[in-house]
């Protein structure tokens, strides 16, 4: 195993990237980091996290470790061993479009579900795909740990593309809700074998087994919910948005006792009280420039500034354990498991095999080794990843295709699209908006 250790943050600038590096630094010993770099294409906002990070390495006692921000390919990825993917393609700014122009026309807006999603990953494929390729032209070798959004997307461009890179596409999401879960009924999850299927941000626990309960724990957690809901957990403290989708969940239970679901199928199962409630001049979007987003401004503006006191006050989840945790996995060759995006490949046996699905997987030096699942899964939800994931890979289609009339059929399948009519106002504002990001379809 390498001692020491080059990180790449692609998508440095990101307000996640603290989070990261908090757990790098925590698991030293089995994290050995010796050099980071940020890479971004934002100079201002890789420059105040190179600031703040600079700054948490001082206050870590950890200045050994060799901290540059870049935005020449070349420099961030020579030589790199880990390349954690985070990237915003269009930034807040775009990612507001998408969460507004559908609610102009009466649809879900959302960054990663519905018509808004489709739009940010028509506008993620391209750059995605080239800085895989720069990637694979500096450091063949590295491993490649995404949280790019929108992931199906994403993952299913890459999956076409380069079949057999070392990359591996995660999502935070199953661990987010395990520990808001833990949080509300006092389980801890260290103890858990979580089953799960489905697409990202669209899925279901088939189980929860609890090694110190010797027994499967979802029957019982879905009980709770049920009656008494629960609150966003401390990380989330206060975020309406994160207590929207709670609640959402208990209604999913309440409909749909038979299977813990993903909080976004909120946005699928309930679209019409998520229009109903959200206000189409002040999204999530601007919740964040407004709040994390400028949040991390001012740390930065602090720092320059010599200025005394706590300044980096931060809300951590699991985010950054999650992903630093399967490079350990990866280098010591661990085989720990995880919830990850793999082409399905009978892992779910009665779905297509040739979708990018999310279920349990090993993790280890040789890489990802999905869980089979054994049992079918029920038709209610086979049905529902069907339609969405034909409308992904239509996604994907059009965009290779450079097709209009495909892109249009996925943002009508969208299961959030209550019409053809409403799509084509959807994508003929959105073709507009992202005409600096998309290809031009026709
Ligand atoms: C979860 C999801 C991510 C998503 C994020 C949005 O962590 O798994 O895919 O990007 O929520 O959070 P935000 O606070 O930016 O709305
Ligand atoms: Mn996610």
């Amino acid at each position: 195993m390498k001692d020491s250790l080059k990180v790449t943050i692609a998508g440095g600038g990101s307000t996640y990237t603290p989070g990261i590096v908090k757990s790098m630094l925590a698991q030293q010993k089995l994290f050995p980091l010796a050099e980071l770099v940020l890479y971004d294409i934002d100079q201002q906002k890789n420059d105040d996290m190179y600031v703040i990070i600079n700054y948490m390495l001082e206050q870590e006692g950890r200045s050994e470790i060799k901290l540059t921000q870049t935005l020449d390919p070349k420099e961030a990825f020579t030589n790199c061993d880990f390349v954690f993917s985070q990237i915003r393609v269009g930034s807040f700014a775009m990612r507001e479009k998408d969460e507004k122009i559908p609610l102009k026309h009466g649809c879900v807006g959302q960054e990663t579900c519905g018509m808004g999603g489709f739009a940010y990953g028509l506008r993620t494929i391209g750059p995605m795909l080239e800085l895989i390729g720069f990637i694979q032209k500096y450091a063949p070798s590295a491993w490649i740990l995404n949280y790019t959004n929108p992931e199906s997307i994403v993952s299913e461009c890459v999956r076409r593309v380069y079949p057999h890179i070392r990359m591996i596409c995660a999502c935070d999401m199953t661990i987010s809700i395990e520990e808001t879960i833990c949080d509300n009924f006092g389980y801890d999850r260290s103890n858990w074998t979580p089953t799960y299927y489905g697409l990202n941000h669209f899925g279901w626990y088939r189980s929860i087994y609890d090694n110190a309960r010797g027994c499967d724990v979802m029957p019982e957690i879905i009980q709770k919910i049920k009656e008494k809901g629960m609150q966003v957990a401390d990380f989330n403290a206060g975020d309406t948005t994160w207590q929207e989708a709670w609640d959402n969940l208990r209604k999913q239970l309440e409909f749909f006792p038979d299977a813990l679901p993903n909080n976004y199928l909120e946005y699928y199962l309930f679209p019409d009280d998520k229009v109903s409630h959200a206000d189409p001049n002040y999204t999530r979007a601007n919740m964040i420039m407004d709040g994390r987003l400028k949040h991390t401004q001012e740390m930065a503006y602090k720092i320059r500034h010599h200025d005394k006191g706590e300044i980096l006050t931060f809300n951590f989840g699991e985010h950054g354990n999650y992903i630093v945790d399967m490079a350990v996995s990866i280098l010591h060759n661990l085989r720990k498991r995880f919830i990850v995006l793999v082409a399905n490949n009978g892992a779910i046996p009665n779905f297509r095999p040739d979708a990018v699905v999310e279920v349990p997987a090993y993790i280890s030096a040789v890489g990802v080794e999905p869980v089979a699942l054994r049992e079918p899964i029920p038709n209610f939800h086979k049905g529902m990843m069907e339609g969405q994931n034909a409308a992904e890979q239509l996604l994907v289609d059009g965009y290779f295709e450079k097709s209009y009339m495909k892109v249009l059929q996925a943002f009508t399948m969208n299961l959030t699209t209550p019409s053809a009519n409403r799509a084509k106002a959807v994508l003929d504002d959105m073709i507009v908006a992202n005409k600096e990001y998309w290809p031009q379809l026709s």
